[in-house]
């Protein structure tokens, strides 16, 4: 298995381009399976995660046009050859289980396994099936596997939901999309991902209103057609080199970042003292420390505008070296802070009690080897390993590639020193 052999201590200079988001782009790619015309996305990021789906797709009968290394993806469902997604593809990446709506509005019927848990958690999928059952759907969950089907469609239904999840929020407004009549959705997550997904449903000639907002309104279409669409810009990318940049030092651009989503990143970030400025017409995020301390500040997950889970744990990596001692609380994920024992590796002083992480902060990590657990708390510790002394070894960098594009690229050229060490 391949490893990063990181040496910290050198600041970081220069601009870092953001990608298109991994978190959109599968949601927008399973949206292809709505229509028989081709949906074209640009500013796809290539990561492991997009390209597995791009597979999974394929093994439906989806015509996949997407070149090695290119950013622009053809997606052409003009014939599904099969419904059902097995257990090894759902098992290997969760979002695969958003086919499920998709295909059962479009053929009537769809057969896909369950998810099951993962590294942060059990991660249940309940509220995607009261949504789907609400709208009509008969399922039946057997032997590990959601048969679905809707002989006579999907119809509409008011959907509330009694608690935020941003997946199942997506998926009830995939399935509405083609179903008879509206679908209102109540207490829908309010990710940006959320808004970028209707923007292109709407393109592709769906009705949706108020996404982005607690409540969607979906009236259903007959049929959808093809659409080009450009994947919105990660913002949990330009969070991660934001707060890399703070750990390490120096002066970073993150060009082409969505700035007006990253509100209570900003916000903390500013907290501790560290030099933001955010452009929203530009697009872009400087962020410098040069020689400042960091201040401890206390972050609470919560869904968007809230400050975002998948940033807490390079949060953390950044806290371990701020004066004081900020807590940091986890709300969305029962299992989130696998990272901490690695960062204690480095020499953070990091308690995790319950859903608080205690964070007192150091005067200096120092290298070590550790284990990446899940893609956000790989990254993390890239980040405590650009700001220790000496040398890291991050092993199972698997994680990084499922959700990071040229990662090591992109910190290189604004001089950090990575190298990815090839493994047996
Ligand atoms: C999405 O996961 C993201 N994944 C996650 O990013 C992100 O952390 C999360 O939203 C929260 O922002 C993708 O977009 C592919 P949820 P999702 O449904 O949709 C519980 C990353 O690192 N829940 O909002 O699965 C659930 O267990 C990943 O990129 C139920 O109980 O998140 C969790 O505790 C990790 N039943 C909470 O709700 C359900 O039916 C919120 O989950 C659904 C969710």
């Amino acid at each position: 298995m391949d490893s990063l052999k990181i040496t910290g201590g050198h600041k970081l200079n220069g601009t870092i381009p953001i990608s298109g988001a991994k978190n959109s782009a599968l949601k927008l790619m399973a949206a292809c399976l709505l229509t028989r015309e081709p949906l074209t996305l640009t500013n796809m990021p290539n990561l492991a995660d997009t390209r597995f789906l791009s597979q999974l797709l394929a093994s439906l009968g989806v015509e996949v046009y997407w070149p090695k290394g290119d950013s622009e993806c053809r997606l052409n469902a003009a014939e599904l050859t099969s419904t059902i997604a097995p257990y090894d593809q759902v098992r290997k990446m969760r979002a695969s289980f958003n086919v499920l709506g998709p295909m059962l509005a479009r053929e009537g019927h769809a057969t896909v396994s369950l998810p099951g848990g993962c590294a942060i958690g059990a991660r249940p999928v309940d509220l995607h099936l009261q949504a789907l059952e609400a709208m009509g759907a008969d399922l039946k969950v057997e032997a590990g596997y959601v048969k679905a089907a809707a002989i006579h469609g999907l119809k509409g239904a008011k959907i509330v939901f009694p608690f935020v999840s941003v997946g199942a929020t997506e998926h009830a407004m995939l399935a509405a999309t083609l179903a008879h009549g509206t679908t209102i959705l109540e207490n829908a997550a309010r990710e940006p991902e959320i808004a970028d997904l209707a923007d292109c449903l709407n393109k592709m000639g769906a009705n949706i209103g108020g996404a982005g907002t607690a409540t969607v309104k979906i009236e259903g279409v007959e049929a959808l057609s093809g659409a080009t669409h450009a994947v919105m810009a990660d913002r949990i990318e330009a969070g991660t080199y934001a707060m890399a940049a703070a750990a390490a030092g120096g002066d970073v651009t993150l060009e082409g970042a969505p700035v007006a989503a990253l509100g209570a990143m900003i916000d903390a970030m500013q907290r501790s003292g560290v030099d933001v400025e955010a452009d929203e017409a530009a697009a872009t995020i400087r962020v410098q420390r040069n020689g400042s301390a960091l201040k401890a500040v206390d972050v609470n997950t919560q869904p968007h505008p809230g400050f975002p889970t998948d940033l807490q744990a390079q949060f953390m990596a950044l806290m371990s070296i701020a004066d004081g001692t900020s807590v940091i609380r986890e709300n969305i994920f029962e299992n989130r802070f696998m990272h901490a024992p690695e960062l204690s590796r480095l020499g953070a002083d990091i308690q995790v009690r319950g859903k608080e992480a205690i964070v007192k902060g150091v005067e200096q990590l120092r290298g070590a080897p550790v284990m990446a657990t899940d893609l956000r708390a790989s990254v993390s510790l890239v980040i405590a390993a650009l700001a220790a002394e000496g040398e890291t070894q991050v092993n199972r960098i698997y994680h990084l590639d499922r959700g990071f594009e040229r990662l090591e690229e992109k910190l290189t050229g604004c001089g950090a020193d990575i190298q990815r060490v090839e493994g047996e």
